[in-house]
């Protein structure tokens, strides 16, 4: 008989059907996050699971499905998974990075410049039929070609965004990581490494590409922000709650940050409400890597992944990009 799986969410049917050919598959067609009990319950004898950042995987539902082997996150951050847990179970858990790097890039470029150019603002006010008559500073904001674009957490994506302000709008880049970039990375990118301190003191806008986990969580809070340019920009695609929201409603409507760009956010779906209430904020609902193209192969690529964990089709054994590697050769389901 074939191993069970559960696909968590509502993905494209033909990966369903990849699915089929290998695995009893369970499918969720109302798309509706499944509330934790539930998620236990339709785990019960599956050995594997498709799941997005909405799914918490941690030792409790482990726990209760000692026979799952392989969670496969159709995402590139995995902060939904507690992997010391995975690894005290032998369970393999398996991301989709790479794929959506350059489209997650664009999106944050887009996103940091509509910021600067306050896209959103702008747009709100011809909507509302405020639009009267043109003058001269109306929505004036401040340049992205040539300032300095600072990045937090220099993985593919800081790279790719970095490569994007560097060598397409002549941006001088600044970075802080955990790790510096080796030398003839930096210069490709032409990227200076710098302390935290200097990164939120020198950027004109900033971007936030870090994981989150438990030393990002309010990475960017109020002692941050107020060491920030009030003329700078903030622009979030990483996760919420590297930023602490009402610090940076705060600070938006005080007038010590000049607009904020944000596609991640504490609690999300729910949206701080004063953020909702601040004018000069751009806000999107954790789309950056939503392309048609790049949300397939996301897909395709956590099927590989689940297909070939669980000991199936060409890569049988071997993944190909897991989490925790370490938990490798699997017992068997
Ligand atoms: C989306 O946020 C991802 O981690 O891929
Ligand atoms: C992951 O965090 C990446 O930057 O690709």
């Amino acid at each position: 008989t074939k191993p069970s799986v559960l696909v968590a969410r509502a993905v494209f049917d033909d990966v369903v059907d990849r699915l089929r050919e290998h695995f009893d598959v369970e499918t969720n067609p109302g798309d509706q996050v499944f509330p934790k009990a539930e998620l236990i319950e339709r785990l019960k004898g599956k050995q594997g699971a498709l799941t997005t950042g909405s799914e918490r995987i941690d030792g409790e539902v482990l726990a209760a499905n000692p026979q799952l082997r392989v969670v496969s996150n159709i995402a590139v951050g995995y902060n939904n998974f507690d992997v010391p847990a995975l690894d005290a179970r032998g369970v393999l858990g398996t991301n989709t990075p790479d794929v959506l790097t350059e489209t997650t890039a664009d999106f944050g470029f887009a996103l940091m410049m509509a910021t600067a150019r306050r896209m959103a603002e702008s747009e709100h006010f011809l909507r509302r039929g405020e639009w009267n008559r043109w003058s001269l500073t109306m929505f004036a904001g401040s340049d992205v070609h040539g300032a300095t674009l600072g990045i937090l957490g220099m993985g593919r994506i800081g790279q790719a965004i970095a490569r994007r302000g560097a060598l397409g709008f002549g941006m001088k880049v600044l970075y802080h990581n955990r790790s510096r970039l080796a030398p003839e990375v930096e210069a490709s990118l032409n990227a200076r490494y710098v302390d935290k301190a200097t990164l939120l003191r020198e950027s004109d806008h900033l971007v936030l590409v870090l994981p989150y986990s438990a030393s990002s969580h309010h990475a960017i809070g109020a002692a941050e922000l107020a060491q920030m340019r009030p003329t700078a920009t903030l622009t979030n695609i990483a996760r919420g709650g590297i930023v602490d929201d009402a610090a940076l409603a705060e600070a938006l409507k005080a007038g010590r940050l000049a607009a904020a760009g944000l596609d991640v956010f504490e609690g999300e779906p729910q949206v701080h409400p004063s953020l909702l209430e601040v004018p000069n904020v751009v806000l999107t609902p954790h789309i950056a890597s939503a392309t048609l193209a790049t949300r397939r192969a996301m897909a395709n690529l956590a099927a590989d992944n689940l297909i070939a964990g669980l000991g199936f089709g060409p890569d049988a054994g071997r993944p190909p990009t897991p989490i925790n590697p370490n938990v490798l050769p699997l017992r068997s389901a």
